[in-house]
């Protein structure tokens, strides 16, 4: 029983951002944002990202999900950076090696609730190749709604739907592709608290069965639930003291 077995401590380092800048620019006046961002999320982790307000979490959210990229440093995904891959290799992992949560959802208004959830599995095929994955992707789409109570939801619109069924929605959508890691931007942030706990067990769940998750938040209790919590202050990110 003494034997230890060092494989089993060794985390992989799914995502790393190491030194992100970016500053915004409003006509003259420049907004520092990142001001130096060093970030690794291993794989299976839970990591919540907490800061006030305006504390540019949402930006930095932005930059690891590749919908906005930094003015200086990079990202890596297992080890490739984003500007060393090709465009296709950028797009998978921007459409499968990730999920994205965003705290208003983000839906399509004029299309259904299963259709919300396909159109994720449809980005980066042509049409032909889609034609033979549609049925498989309705499947797998169905399969996650039914999971999250919305199976009698499908042909419901957005609108026609509360603000927790709508996260549902746009937690499928996230997950359809079967991503490694989530990136959640306050997720529950429009939710009342009994709704917003519904959605983090539902999170909490995947990230039991081994999803990596990266949260960001400004509420300490929903930090509470993750694996590691650091803090965006003045533009990088610091580690959270077990004091605070
Ligand atoms: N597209 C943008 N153009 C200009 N300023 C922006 C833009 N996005 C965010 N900002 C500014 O950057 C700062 C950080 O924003 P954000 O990342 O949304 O913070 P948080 O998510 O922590 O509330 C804020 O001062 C915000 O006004
Ligand atoms: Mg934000």
């Amino acid at each position: 029983m003494t034997e230890v077995n060092l494989d089993t401590n060794a985390s992989t380092t799914v995502l790393q951002a190491t030194g992100l800048h970016r500053t915004y620019r409003m006509g003259r006046v420049e907004v520092p944002v990142l001001r130096g961002v060093d970030l690794q999320v291993q794989e299976g982790e839970w990591l919540c990202v907490l800061g006030s307000s305006g504390s540019g979490k949402s930006t930095l959210l932005h930059q690891l999900g590749d919908l906005d990229r930094p003015d200086r440093g990079d990202i890596a995904w297992r080890g490739r950076t984003l500007t060393e891959m090709r465009r296709r290799e950028r797009e998978t992992y921007r459409n499968r090696a990730i999920g994205f949560v965003f705290q208003s959802y983000h839906l399509m208004p004029e299309l259904n609730v299963l259709e919300n959830v396909m159109v994720a599995s449809m980005v980066g095929h042509d049409p032909f190749a889609w034609r033979s994955m549609r049925a498989e992707a309705s499947a797998r789409a169905e399969e996650l709604l039914d999971a999250f109570g919305l199976g009698h939801r499908f042909e419901h619109r957005p609108a026609e739907l509360s603000g927790g069924e709508r996260q549902r929605v746009a937690m499928a959508r996230a997950l359809v592709n079967g991503p490694d890691v989530v990136l959640a931007d306050e997720p529950t942030g429009n939710l009342d608290t009994k709704t917003g706990d519904g959605i983090l067990d539902v999170l909490a769940e995947r990230h039991r069965l081994g999803l990596s998750m990266v949260m960001v938040t400004h509420d300490p209790t929903i930090a509470a639930r993750a694996d590691r919590v650091v803090k965006m202050v003045d533009g990088v990110v610091v580690e959270e003291t077990a004091s605070t």
